[in-house]
């Protein structure tokens, strides 16, 4: 590593020169980059990019507020591992086993927002080994169960106006996705 990474968010993303899911900011080689994404589409695309990055071992957790994007961009995983859907936000259930339809890993999508502890996300017995586990919500639970982690951000790139405080669905994301380091853990 070495030097001081740019500061995150101090890209222009609300500039609309750079075309859409465009890298706009990379931190070096390891770290993480930064995507524009501003629409729904483009972060189903961002997620077949990403998910054809991915193996049977690999932990993703997904952070960013109520209608960010999370489940979308885990569409598109699903999609580019080849696995049986739909995805959808798992309401009714904490984890969700999708099978993969082409003899590789399935995906794991875990919603760890109702889950209380890091202790129950172990107990959730999950196969990591054999499989390409993503948690939304996953932040200071996958510690438990993990040594190292896709770690994934959605936010908005620009503040919003006074009377528009909720994710609407014109808003650009700003998604940022730091690789596994599992030196620095
Ligand atoms: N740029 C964008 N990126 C992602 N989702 C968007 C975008 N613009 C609009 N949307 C909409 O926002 C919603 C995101 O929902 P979802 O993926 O379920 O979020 P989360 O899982 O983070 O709660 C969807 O209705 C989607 O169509
Ligand atoms: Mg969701």
């Amino acid at each position: 590593m070495g030097g001081t990474p740019p500061t995150p968010g101090h890209a222009e993303a609300g500039a609309g020169a750079a075309h859409e899911g465009a890298q706009i900011q990379e931190f070096g080689q390891g770290q993480a980059t930064e995507y524009r994404v501003d629409t729904a589409d483009g972060m189903h695309e961002l997620g077949l990019k990403l998910g054809g990055k991915l193996a049977a071992g690999d932990i993703l957790v997904l952070t960013g507020p109520l209608g960010a994007g999370k489940t979308t961009l885990t569409r598109g995983i699903g999609q580019a591992l080849g696995v049986r859907g739909p995805v959808q936000s798992p309401t009714f259930v904490i984890a969700r086993t999708h099978p993969s339809l082409v003899d590789g890993p399935p995906l794991v999508h875990v919603d760890a927002y109702r889950l209380g502890s890091a202790a129950e996300l172990d107990d959730l017995d999950i196969d990591f080994a054999n499989s390409v586990v993503v948690v939304e919500w996953g932040r200071g639970m996958v510690e438990a169960v993990a040594d190292a982690w896709w770690d994934v951000e959605i936010e908005r790139p620009v503040a919003a106006s006074a009377d528009d405080q909720e994710l609407d669905g014109d808003a650009p994301r700003l998604v940022r996705i730091a690789p596994p380091h599992s030196d620095a853990r």
